[in-house]
């Protein structure tokens, strides 16, 4: 690898997920999933905003495919709506679910894009979340009979599979925050939920591999480096603790060293993982997929203050630190990237690495047409920058997707944060790709960072 160059066969890609940019909710027998439950519940969302008309991807997918095709990307991340191929959850398979993907699959082989395809992206059909979601452990199984049928439907065609997208932000943003669907808020049911998650990991991967021979498994974390808001003993036992429960808890057992003995203790009032669920979820692994987006800076509080005795520190003591934030209020923070990195590669020597998320919100706004978002242009080529230096100093990272192609529906901030290279209006629905849709292409093209001006 030359100075500046990335490995040929490098992966650039971007990423979305089904609810975020679909819409089309009621379209083609698709099932409710437990984000439009939630989106619709008055208070959850931003102005109440849903997912309902979104990007409206559904019906424009040939023009977001053409979008792709023109940035020259490889490679693209999406997800499937597990409730548009089984409206109930489970029992009956619904065709034409199945079938716009197959579409979607074909039109981006035809542009020469290979597709990485998520299986669970958060949108979890509300028939299973009535009968106790992840929280029971029949959604595991039920998890796995889609997995296999999706499988099955794109796995001639499809090589590339995450099972999961972030269990952590499931388990604890949507069952201990219940800021997240299906919005629960109990400690005890978010780590029952993390393992019926990663225990579905790894019956999902059995069940992927026994449908396809071609098959490349992985699954999506969101890993951060946990730095201590002081060299303080408190902190610093804050600080592991933390890295315990969202970077270790998950790494360990999906790399089979079960779990970590240190997190075991602190959670084993709330709840106690089944011992013989651990060699399920340590199937091999053929890559692990990365979201990073900045570290998690951490101090340690009384635990009658917050049970685990963490507390996050807010944007404005970021900002007093000197860090220079995104409109999420996270921290930039590039050299993060490059150290979660090594470290991976070091400590759980996984196969092959890919960036399967990483980008910045800012508040983007067209001037003459144009959307000038240098500051996302600055902090992808940090980042790029980055993911380059552990690349030369031996990381096996094959990829990287930027998140995301399109400004699309954030959660529980709706559509008031633009993470898109390509800007959406959602009066009219038209695409404008920003300078950082250009920008990207220049990298794609050059596989290498271009020369600063
Ligand atoms: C990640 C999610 C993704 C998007 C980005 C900003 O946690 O996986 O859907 O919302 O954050």
């Amino acid at each position: 690898m030359t100075a500046g160059r990335f490995p040929d066969g490098f992966l650039w890609g971007t990423a979305t997920a089904a609810y975020q940019i679909e819409g089309a909710v009621h379209e083609d027998g698709r099932g409710l999933s437990i984000w439009d439950t939630f989106s619709h519940t008055p208070g959850k969302t931003f102005e109440g905003h849903t997912g309902d008309l979104a990007c409206d991807h559904y019906r424009r997918w040939p023009e977001d495919v053409r979008l792709m095709q023109e940035l020259g990307t490889p490679a693209y991340r999406f997800s499937i709506a597990w409730p548009r191929v089984f409206p109930k959850g489970a029992g009956v398979v619904n065709e034409r679910g199945l079938a716009f993907y197959d579409r979607l699959v074909d039109a981006l082989l035809e542009a020469k894009i290979t597709p990485f395809v998520t299986l669970y992206h958060w949108d979890l059909p509300q028939a299973l979340q009535d009968q106790g979601g992840w929280a029971e452990r029949a959604t595991a199984e039920a998890f796995a009979a889609y997995a296999d049928v999706v499988a099955r439907r794109l796995g001639d065609r499809v090589r590339y599979w995450i099972t999961h997208n972030e269990p952590w932000v499931v388990a604890y943003l949507g069952h201990y925050q219940g800021v997240h669907a299906p919005g629960i808020q109990d400690l005890a049911t978010a780590v029952r939920v993390s393992h019926h998650l990663l225990l579905s990991h790894g019956l999902a991967t059995q069940a992927i591999r026994a449908a396809s021979r071609q098959a490349q498994v992985g699954i999506t974390l969101n890993l951060s480096p946990v730095m201590p808001a002081s060299e303080e003993e408190l902190d610093r036992q804050a600080a592991q603790r933390f890295d315990g429960l969202l970077n270790r808890w998950f790494l360990d057992p999906v790399f089979g060293r079960g779990y970590p003995s240190d997190v075991r203790e602190l959670l084993a009032s709330y709840y106690e993982p089944p011992e013989q669920d651990v060699p399920v979820i340590a199937q091999p692994l053929d890559f692990l997929g990365v979201n990073y987006y900045a570290p998690a800076f951490v101090r340690g509080v009384r635990l009658e203050e917050q049970p685990l005795g963490i507390q996050a520190l807010t944007p404005a003591e970021l900002q007093e630190r000197g860090y220079e934030l995104t409109d999420m209020g996270w921290p930039v923070v590039p050299e993060g990237l490059e150290q979660l990195l090594l470290r991976l590669s070091r400590e759980y020597g996984p196969p092959a690495l890919y960036i399967t998320e990483n980008g910045a919100a800012y508040p983007d706004e067209r001037v003459d047409g144009e959307v000038r978002d240098e500051r996302r242009i600055a902090y992808l080529a940090a980042h790029f920058a980055a993911a380059h230096r552990a690349i030369a100093a031996g990381v096996p990272l094959r990829g990287y997707f930027v998140w995301s192609l399109l400004d699309n529906f954030e959660w529980a901030y709706g559509y008031s944060k633009r993470f898109g290279i390509v800007y959406v209006d959602y009066a009219t629905l038209a695409r404008l790709p920003k300078a950082s849709y250009y920008w990207y292409r220049e990298v794609i093209t050059a596989n290498a960072l271009p020369e600063r001006e």
